[in-house]
């Protein structure tokens, strides 16, 4: 044990194998680059390329997209459950709580193997985890802007059969169908954010999976791991920092106090990329097209300039959350839903690395470096003091 291998936040530990993806020269989705991805395919394309294995054909593509349209809809004791939460909970925790709640009303759930370390209930496993993948896939983009409605006093809007996913997602938030190129900048950011190798989110899903617990279990404790604001909660604080900053000679004096408070500024840096996220700059591009169409360039100006500045001061790099959070503000979109629609996209990549995990399954229980006390009795209360 004491020549066990310690990285403090596993940094740079390889903890498991996967064929779903890989960041090493650039992300790939089992194979294909990112921006190949992004230029030529749609969100349920990728998702079904991770769940299945393989991009599908256009029949394939057709049935899916079927299944997704026959799930959208909410069991009417979630929407009540909805209903009735707190005021102002912040959405994640909703959707914590929503995916938790689905579960009661799945009923491939309700038929889960009791025995689960045979292969033939492994096999039973994998089958009855894609149905579920495809529902929760389809649920969690109508909870979303469900309980967004909910808590502007509007009635959730049913689902509209034939949308693509992009486009239900955004229709579903405000009764209007999306214009072409705002369907496709929110439909390439959901790409993107689809899948991730070994994330703190994903590793968490995969822990919970090891102990041969449920899809549900594993992706309600992905959620509160995407929750963190060092995670999926860093899309959030983008446009509130543009909007602080102001104005473009601004940019400067700003992050100078911001970095002397040692305060992080979100949506830069990242754990494995050191030099740039390949995502940042393809979904930044969107993000500019956007607020071109849309007459919201002094962001995009102020943007450029942070970019810039910590570049050169502290080689900090953007992640994908830094143009994720311009792109939602300049489709309209309110920002706490920015993290619901980070894990509405990234379900699909957890999914398909819990049906990874039990497919070739072993307990993830790593071991700790004890820092504690040296070996000591235990004093009678009567002695303690
Ligand atoms: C993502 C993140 C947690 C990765 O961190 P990491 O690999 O553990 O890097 P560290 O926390 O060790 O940071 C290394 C150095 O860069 C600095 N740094 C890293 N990200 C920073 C940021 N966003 N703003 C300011 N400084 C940052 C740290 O302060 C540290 O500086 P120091 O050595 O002078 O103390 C980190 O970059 C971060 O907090 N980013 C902001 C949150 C964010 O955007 N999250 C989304 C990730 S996809």
């Amino acid at each position: 044990m004491n020549s066990a291998i310690y990285a403090p936040g596993l940094e740079g530990i390889i903890a498991g194998e996967t064929a779903i993806s890989t960041v090493e020269g650039g992300l790939r989705y089992r194979g294909y680059a990112i921006g190949e991805l992004a230029e030529k395919t749609c969100y349920e394309e990728v998702a079904y390329l991770l769940l299945y294995g393989e991009l599908p054909s256009s029949t394939e593509l057709v049935e899916f997209r079927q299944r997704l349209d026959e799930a959208r809809q909410l069991p009417s004791a979630l929407l009540n459950l909805l209903r009735h939460v707190p005021p102002n909970t912040p959405y994640m925790d909703v959707l914590r709580t929503a995916v938790s709640a689905l579960a009661h009303f799945d009923p491939d759930y309700r038929t889960w193997p009791k025995e689960l370390a045979s292969p033939a209930a492994t096999e039973r496993c994998i089958q009855l985890g894609r149905r579920i993948a495809e529902r929760l896939l389809a649920q969690l983009a109508t909870t979303v802007p469900a309980y967004h409605r909910l808590c502007r006093g509007l009635e959730p809007l049913p689902p509209r059969p034939g949308l693509s996913h992009a486009a239900q997602f955004l229709y579903q938030l405000s009764g209007e169908l999306p214009d072409e190129l705002s369907q496709r900048a929110f439909d390439v950011s959901l790409i993107l954010y689809a899948e991730h190798e070994f994330n703190a989110s994903t590793f968490t899903a995969r822990v919970i999976t090891s102990t041969l617990s449920d899809m549900y279990s594993a992706v309600v404790g992905a959620i509160g791991a995407l929750k963190g604001p060092l995670h999926g909660g860093a899309n959030e604080y983008v446009m509130p920092l543009l909007q602080a900053i102001g104005q473009p000679e601004n940019v400067e004096r700003y992050l100078r106090e911001m970095l002397a408070r040692k305060e992080r500024v979100m949506g830069f840096g990242h754990r494995v990329y050191k030099t740039g996220d390949l995502r940042a700059g393809i979904l930044g591009s969107w993000a500019r097209r956007l607020a071109e169409a849309r007459g919201q360039l002094l962001w995009e100006q102020i943007a450029d300039r942070v970019e810039q500045y910590l570049a050169q001061t502290k080689h900090l790099h953007p992640n994908l959350d830094w143009p994720a959070g311009r792109l939602y503000y300049y489709l309209g979109l309110d920002v706490p839903l920015y993290t619901p629609i980070f894990a509405m996209a990234r379900v699909a990549g957890w999914c398909a690395h819990i049906l990874e995990q039990w497919q070739a399954n072993r307990l993830i229980r790593p071991r700790a470096r004890y820092i504690g006390p040296a070996p000591r009795p235990v004093l009678p209360l009567s002695e303690r003091g």
